[in-house]
């Protein structure tokens, strides 16, 4: 595996970390005992974070130089795993909005909040499932492109600039914590 696809797919495991830790929050919901609001909290500071800010700003940057060094046969599957993370921003912006009423006790909007969260889970499931299949072995060709060294400066650039090592590290350390909170055993053991 090259350096690219091994930062991607080690980051994978952290976010398959957090589907579980998502999986729990659900069934507690399910219960009916509402998670507390810190951790519907962290959960969403960790998608919008590591997941989104961090780990598909990376992708997004191998996608344009994919699209811009490759032919055309690999845009239909750059196409839809962009599409496919503007829609779970989307889904992370409604659950958002929606904490201060299922925190209020607002059955109607916790029954939602369940609803994106499920939806979220399976989504972002099948999302890794076929970068993992599809993607990452066009991230391993792009060790022979003229390519390749710009696209692991930029990855080293948001890693750095956008997104601090801290930051990183710090919303990896929530999810494990919470994964040892709800019992569940981690994939990312790095
Ligand atoms: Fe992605
Ligand atoms: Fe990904």
């Amino acid at each position: 595996m090259n350096d690219l696809a091994e930062t991607l797919q080690q980051e994978h495991l952290t976010i398959r970390d957090s589907l579980d830790v998502i999986g729990a929050l659900v069934d507690a919901l399910d219960r009916g005992n509402v998670p507390p609001p810190e951790d519907l909290n962290a959960v969403l500071d960790f998608m919008d974070g590591f997941t989104d800010r961090s780990h598909r700003a990376k992708e997004e940057a191998v996608f344009s130089e994919l699209v811009r060094t490759s032919d055309a046969s690999v845009r239909p599957l750059i196409h839809r795993l962009e599409v496919e993370h503007a829609m779970t921003r989307k889904i992370v912006s409604a659950m958002r909005a929606l904490v201060p009423r299922v925190e209020a006790g607002d059955h109607r909007a916790r029954q939602e909040f369940e609803m994106y969260l499920r939806s979220y889970r399976f989504r972002t499931r099948d999302h890794i499932r076929d970068e993992t299949r599809q993607l990452m072995p066009l991230v391993e060709s792009t060790s022979r492109s003229s390519g390749h060294e710009s696209m692991v400066r930029e990855l080293d650039r948001i890693a750095n600039e956008d997104f601090g090592d801290r930051g990183h590290g710090r919303l990896r350390e929530t999810i494990r914590r919470l994964a040892s909170k709800y019992s569940l055993r981690v994939r990312d053991a790095a």
